[in-house]
């Protein structure tokens, strides 16, 4: 797989502490199984792995959801769902919180993730103040608006779900960093990541098909933050998008 390929070296070459990998379509383009959650943390210098809508995309996850906290799904799905959405934990540089929330606008319709997150902030701010966000969402305007509502009080709100990496990196006025989607790793000559000959066909059918990951080669997009531990606000943001690159696991 292209991610535990590259993000070792990548992390390494960029004096990195800390990764987080949103990995909810890593089992062949949706969810996730337990052999992958242990191949990212134990060989790929992960340290959280963060889901979405396709987190229960493959049943066999769920008792992991539950024993392994660095495995987290959207911390806004109703009370009773296997896992958990939020955790602190330790890093060289100091304890770092992950949340990761899902949007509800052209999604299925989970908890309010503004309201969640006050929640969620009010359990972890005296544990740290290094706080990053996953907000899995479709639409622009939720992400943006979701950003500017906890702006000052986390550390970064950095989008996933779409596929496609976005070019509006910023840091908002009270320190924290924001990018409407971070894009995929995944095959480039692809339709976010699935077959174009499938996909096209469906398109000018309007019948019904089942999609499979593209074998092509592939590109890591991701950012690098640099937070300031004391203080939680974010100092820059960076978008990195690797050449193409043919994955041998
Ligand atoms: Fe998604």
């Amino acid at each position: 797989m292209a991610a535990l390929e590259l993000i070792p070296s990548l992390s390494s070459e960029q004096n990195i502490d800390f990764v987080i990998v949103n990995g909810e379509n890593s089992a062949a383009g949706i969810g996730i199984t337990p052999d992958i959650v242990e191949a990212f943390l134990k060989h790929g210098n992960i340290h959280v792995l963060t889901l979405g809508n396709h987190a229960w995309g493959k049943r066999e996850i769920y008792p992991t959801l539950d024993s392994e906290p660095r495995l987290l799904r959207p911390a806004n799905y109703p009370p009773g769902a296997p896992g958990r959405g939020y955790g602190v934990f330790g890093s060289a540089a100091g304890p770092v919180a992950v949340i990761s929330l899902q949007g509800r606008t052209f999604m299925e319709q989970v908890d309010d993730p503004f309201r969640a997150v006050d929640a969620i902030l009010a359990d972890i701010s005296t544990k740290t103040k290094v706080i990053i966000v996953d907000f899995h969402a479709e639409a622009t305007s939720e992400k943006q608006a979701f950003a500017w509502y906890v702006d000052g009080r986390v550390s970064a709100v950095i989008g996933t779900h779409t596929h496609v990496q976005t070019a509006d990196e910023r840091i908002l006025p009270e320190g924290t960093a924001y990018l409407t989607d971070v894009g995929m790793t995944g095959p480039i000559d692809s339709i976010i990541g699935m077959r174009r000959d499938i996909v096209i066909p469906k398109f000018l059918s309007g019948l019904p098909a089942r999609f499979e990951v593209a074998d092509d080669e592939a590109q890591l997009c991701a950012v690098v933050l640099d937070i300031d531990p004391a203080t939680g606000r974010a100092r820059s943001i960076r978008r990195i998008q690797s050449p193409p690159y043919r994955a041998h696991l």
